[in-house]
């Protein structure tokens, strides 16, 4: 049976709502994308910058996605036509596209991760981590472990809003809160502690000023990357909202909780990197796990800290592809009226099929990443920003629905304003410095 406007699910309670969203935004973009992001883009300076984009940029943006899904209790292709601005489904279109994208690739990191937790049982990447990242980053078992992946996301997603992914949320983010809490402790244990801490929180202006046209439009990326923005996760899951919720309060605790959970994960990633001198960034995608894993392998305790840790790592991408694929379930079942088993089924299938180049080559999947993080996403925020800015009228209106009077009534048009201008110019930039750098990486320009 499809879901109609009607019997449209909504959120059980408050806390499955904000936890849904934060899984969302935690995942691999926190624990593996991060920190080779800083690593690559000259630490402290790239932190400094990113925290200053979460928080400048960030927060506003996800107000844009919150009041699109709250006001249409849509998915996004069909949101725009509720609205009465049926050319720009195009926009959910590409929203679509992205969400592809995005999940064929990270179904694969996430085989891995899957991968190092059942290896730190059995010990296998300790002999020799960075041999053994060859092995299972390409492959054919490399493709099974992507369709395991995306089989565990179906099944959570297929159960639905409340009894799917309100439920799994609700323990899997206390869980991993606990874990990575009790391995900060330990890595402070570290010898390479201070370095780690040091390197990571003491930004460098120098390399700021003069790589700030990288800089940017990578922290950029990431920050969208982190906080699910730019391809309607925050829409569809404001959708599912009733008009009583605060959604700037709301968007805070996101923000927030995403953000400690990256900082989190450097004051444990750094801190290892160090102690057995490796040099954050030269990893690149393997960093996690060559430079970890091999870190892991040689402290105390190897197999249970292993364990935890990308035992953590497997549940921060698990709740983050949920959200993804919601997206294009959601879709499926608004603008198709398909019902939600054959809708998640589907789409994991295609799913699957699309990410077998990635899981077969280590490029694919960083040109997939480069393209959808680095493009894609401050693409679809860019066009957000327009349409909520400039051409819906009053979106203020909708943003003030659950806010107090008095100092927060004159919230909702300040944001407007800022949303229509700051904002705007500031993506567009970014998205000029992104093209600008693509076309000096392929050569065009010199
Ligand atoms: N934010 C998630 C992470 O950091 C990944 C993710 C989930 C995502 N949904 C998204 C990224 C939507 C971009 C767009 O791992």
């Amino acid at each position: 049976m499809a879901e109609t406007s009607a019997d449209r699910e909504q959120w059980a309670t408050r806390l499955g709502f904000i936890l849904a969203a934060v899984g969302s935004a935690v995942g691999l973009g926190n624990i593996w994308r991060f920190p080779f992001q800083i690593g690559q883009e000259g630490g402290g300076a790239f932190l400094l910058v990113y925290l200053l984009f979460v928080v400048l940029i960030g927060i506003p943006v996800i107000l844009v996605e919150f009041v699109i899904g709250r006001r249409s209790k849509q998915s996004p292709v069909k949101a725009f036509s509720e609205l009465g601005y049926g050319n720009w489904r195009y926009i959910g279109g590409l929203f679509v596209l992205t969400g592809l994208m995005i999940m064929s690739f990270y179904s694969v990191a996430a085989g891995w991760v899957l991968r190092y937790t059942g290896g730190s049982v059995t010990g296998a990447y300790f002999e020799n981590p960075e041999a053994y990242f060859a092995t299972i980053s390409e492959g054919t078992m490399t493709i099974a472990l992507h369709g395991l992946f995306i089989a565990l996301t179906a099944v959570i997603v297929a159960a639905g809003v409340k009894r799917g992914i309100e439920l799994a949320v609700k323990t899997m983010i206390p869980a991993l809160v606990v874990v990575m809490v009790a391995l900060i402790g330990y890595a402070a244990t570290l010898d390479g502690a201070m370095a780690g801490y040091s390197w990571f929180l003491s930004p460098d202006l120098d390399v700021l000023a003069e790589n700030w046209m990288s800089i940017l439009p990578a922290a950029a990326g990431q920050a969208f990357f982190t906080l699910s923005l730019g391809m309607g996760v925050m829409i569809t899951y404001a959708s599912y909202l009733g008009e009583d919720r605060n959604l700037v309060e709301d968007s805070g605790w996101i923000a927030g909780l995403d953000t400690l959970i990256a900082v989190m994960a450097g004051f444990i990633i750094f801190p290892v990197l160090f102690a057995i001198g490796a040099t954050p960034g030269d990893g690149g995608p393997g960093e996690l796990f060559i430079g970890v894993g091999g870190a892991i392998a040689e402290i105390p305790g190897s197999h249970i800290v292993g364990l935890l840790f990308f035992g953590v790592v497997a549940i921060g991408a698990l709740s983050s592809a949920i959200s993804i694929l919601e997206v294009l379930v959601s879709y499926l079942i608004d603008s198709y009226g398909v019902d939600r088993q054959r809708a998640t089924y589907g789409m994991a299938g295609l799913i699957f099929l699309l990410g077998v180049p990635s899981a077969m080559d280590l490029d694919t999947l960083g040109l997939i990443d480069g393209i959808t993080g680095g493009f894609m996403l401050p693409l679809g925020v860019f066009l957000l920003v327009i349409f909520v800015g400039w051409v819906f009228p009053r979106s203020d209106d909708e943003l003030s629905k659950g806010l107090k009077s008095g100092a927060e009534g004159r919230l909702p048009q300040l944001w407007l304003w800022y949303v229509r201008t700051v904002v705007l110019v500031v993506v567009a930039i970014v998205l000029v410095f992104e093209a600008y750098n693509q076309l000096v990486a392929f050569g065009v320009i010199g």
